[in-house]
């Protein structure tokens, strides 16, 4: 359960708050996309979730934790119940494919044969059940990124947070990467998304939250993306499309191979 009540975010020496008395509730097992333009507050939503901002004002809560009371001693806890998966992958260069997930069980203290066999278990759910003994130089950016899938979900977080995990990926690879946290959800795991990828918004019509200047502006379910550039009008706008529209847009999205840019 991630809930945010009223939750404001300033960051020192910046005139304007990166969030404005936000409150979301998100219940467990939801797949959650945010989106909306760039310094709309995605990425502080997400990092406010993991405790790696505390808010200014207003409450984040996490499963049974408000972030800014959690005592120190806990924090652990806390950062175990939540994997994040990021569009740079963040993997240990000198460090091989196995290790680099192992980093993430080892906190749960469990012998090196069971550490192994978790290891070798989220490599074949990502299908790469071969790739443990290569270093990331020798990967694919999909095959990294579904190996930071891998280390984020390997000890069994409740929660997993992803920051434009298909930014770096062209659309078909993006796409699978879609379809492994389509799986991983599926299997209980709450999940909360930053994108700037139209297609897949509203291809997966899940529950979409779009953010615009450090606020909520839109909360649906099974949502569509509503800011789009027009190919004949190059200003950002709201667009109210129906569902047939939608579905045309995906047609042409599908054969143009996701022009409207990044993830
Ligand atoms: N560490 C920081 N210090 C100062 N300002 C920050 C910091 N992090 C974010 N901001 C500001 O907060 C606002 C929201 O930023 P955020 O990174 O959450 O946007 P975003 O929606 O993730 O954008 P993008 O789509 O470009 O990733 C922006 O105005 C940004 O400049
Ligand atoms: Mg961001």
């Amino acid at each position: 359960m991630i809930r945010f009540n009223n939750v404001t975010k300033h960051f020192v020496g910046v005139k304007h708050p990166a969030l404005e008395d936000i409150t979301i509730d998100i219940g467990d097992g939801e797949f959650v996309f945010l989106i909306g333009p760039s310094g709309a507050g995605k990425s502080t939503v997400l990092r406010l979730i993991l405790r790696d901002l505390l808010p200014t004002s207003g409450t984040v809560i996490v499963n049974e934790w408000e972030t800014g009371k959690i005592p120190s001693g806990k924090i652990h806890l806390l950062r175990r119940s939540i994997g994040m998966v990021f569009q740079d992958f963040k993997l240990l260069s000198d460090r091989t494919i196995g290790e680099n997930i192992a980093v993430g069980v080892e906190i749960l203290g469990k012998p090196r044969l069971e550490i192994e066999k978790r290891v070798n278990e989220v490599l074949d759910l990502v299908d790469l059940p071969d790739k443990a003994n290569y270093f990331p130089l020798q990967l694919s950016a999909g095959e990294l990124q579904r190996v930071s899938i891998a280390r984020a979900i390997a000890a069994g977080p409740a929660i997993l947070l992803a920051d434009e995990p298909t930014g770096n990926l062209d659309p078909e690879t993006g796409w699978g990467i879609m379809q492994i946290l389509k799986e991983i959800n599926a299997m209980g795991t709450t999940i909360v998304m930053a994108t700037h990828n139209d297609s897949f918004v509203n291809q997966m019509k899940k529950r979409t939250i779009t953010m615009k200047d450090g606020k909520i502006h839109r909360d649906e379910e099974k949502g569509r993306y509503h800011l789009v550039k027009h190919e004949h009008n190059a200003h950002e706008h709201v667009k109210h499309d129906g569902e047939k529209e939608t579905t045309e847009k995906n047609v042409k999205d599908g054969k143009k191979e996701d022009q409207h840019g990044r993830d």
